[in-house]
């Protein structure tokens, strides 16, 4: 290894940045199994606790028997099997738009879309909490990257008088914030939009299943589906309990996607039992309300029940619900400090947030109950009392 790389990697490890994986042996929503002990887990995006559902699994398993695991190559040369036509279809129905495209991961998918659709010399709007794949796909674009403040609509508007209507300019957010659990103001976005003729690409990875009705999105509990310059990536990984991604939109834009997204030409495609997964997980998603009511009850629960013991929380009213502890250091302190009590909440630091907005990223699911709920609190109500005093 160059030197230079040594060094960097050692400052890497002083600083409070360093990242480390825990090899977990088994894990669902609510449960982190680790060394041989079960943790209290509040840090899956399995939202509704779809993961470990037997009627799933049994449908991975059927297409397994019958399609062994890699389909081993991409989709436009042999890897597009009639599921996977069928997995487009059925989520283009769901989503209310017009035509679907399966990608491999939410990551190559955004990266796909924005390549795809920008080009040098054009505009590209983003919120400053944008995950990652959006920030990434801007960049590779070469479109003219600018950043807007948070949900921050003037910020926008200053930024856009920049710019030339003629282009393919385009404004890109994630609708549930990945972080901060907040939600876009999808409306006005699109507002601003279509005065100045942009395109608005908006991933729904953390509310696909958890928002709108039958858990189809916060673009369509918005009525913004099916339009022509609005288009929508998402990921399986999360709510749905499976794994791949899409893009959807109308028909013309989506064809355009599939001819010119590298990510989606060069890509193995996903294995039919990903594919059979999602398609049965999507009709539990949409037949079981009660996974969303309870969900909703339980961030209810812990809203009011975090207010008395005193920490910063953000103004979120999703599953997302974010502990700002500010300092990196501090922070880590307090995860492991809740791991020595039995609890999982790995510490959140820069660069996935800003600098001295370090927190606990806390994440409600369906098999959460509310003694989960008070047995955090009360953990997190002795460490801070021990941190005053220390
Ligand atoms: C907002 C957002 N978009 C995209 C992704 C990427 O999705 P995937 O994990 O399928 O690559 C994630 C998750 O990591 C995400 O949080």
């Amino acid at each position: 290894m160059k030197n230079n790389i040594k060094s960097k990697l050692k400052s890497i490890k002083l600083s409070s940045g360093y990242r480390t994986r825990k090899a977990k042996e088994f894990g669902n929503s609510r449960i982190f199994k680790y060394m041989n002990k079960e943790y209290l887990s509040f840090a899956s995006n399995d939202y509704l606790s779809l993961s470990n559902d037997k009627r799933i699994i049994n449908a991975a398993k059927k297409a397994l028997d019958n399609h062994g695991y890699s389909v081993a190559s991409s989709a436009l040369i042999s890897g597009y099997t009639k599921y996977h036509h069928k997995l487009e279809e059925e989520l283009s129905e769901f989503l209310g738009n017009e035509k679907t495209l399966l990608f491999s991961t939410g990551y190559q998918a955004n990266l796909g879309v924005i390549k795809s659709l920008a080009q040098r010399g054009d505009f590209i709007y983003s919120d400053r909490l944008n995950h990652a794949s959006l920030i990434d796909g801007a960049i590779i674009s070469r479109g003219k990257f600018k950043r807007y403040k948070h949900n921050n609509i003037k910020d926008l508007e200053k930024n856009l008088t920049l710019s030339n209507m003629n282009n393919n300019n385009m404004i890109i957010t994630d609708s549930l914030f990945s972080m901060d659990g907040d939600i876009a103001n999808l409306k006005q976005l699109n507002k601003k939009a279509k005065q100045h003729n942009m395109n608005l690409l908006v991933d729904e990875a953390h509310a696909l299943g958890v928002y709108g009705r039958n858990g189809n999105g916060i673009v369509n509990s918005l009525s913004l589906n099916n339009k022509n310059n609005i288009f929508i990536t998402g990921t399986f990984g999360k709510a749905v309990g499976t794994f791949g991604a899409f893009f959807s939109g109308k028909e013309d834009i989506v064809e355009y996607v599939l001819q010119k997204s590298r990510s989606y030409i060069y890509s193995t495609s996903l294995p039919v039992s990903a594919v059979e997964a999602t398609r049965k997980s999507l009709k539990i998603i949409q037949k079981e309300d009660w996974r969303r009511d309870k969900l909703f009850s339980l961030i209810n629960y812990f809203k009011k029940n975090v207010k008395s013991i005193g920490y910063n929380t953000l103004k979120s009213n999703s599953q997302i619900q974010g502990i700002i502890i500010g300092d990196a250091k501090k922070t880590i302190e307090i995860s492991n400090e809740l791991f020595k009590k039995n609890i999982y909440i790995p510490s959140i630091r820069p660069p996935t947030v800003e600098e001295g907005k370090s927190r606990l990223r806390i994440s409600l699911t369906v098999d959460h109950s509310e003694s989960d709920i008070d047995y955090l609190l009360n953990i997190l109500d002795t460490i801070s009392r021990n941190l005053v005093q220390s």
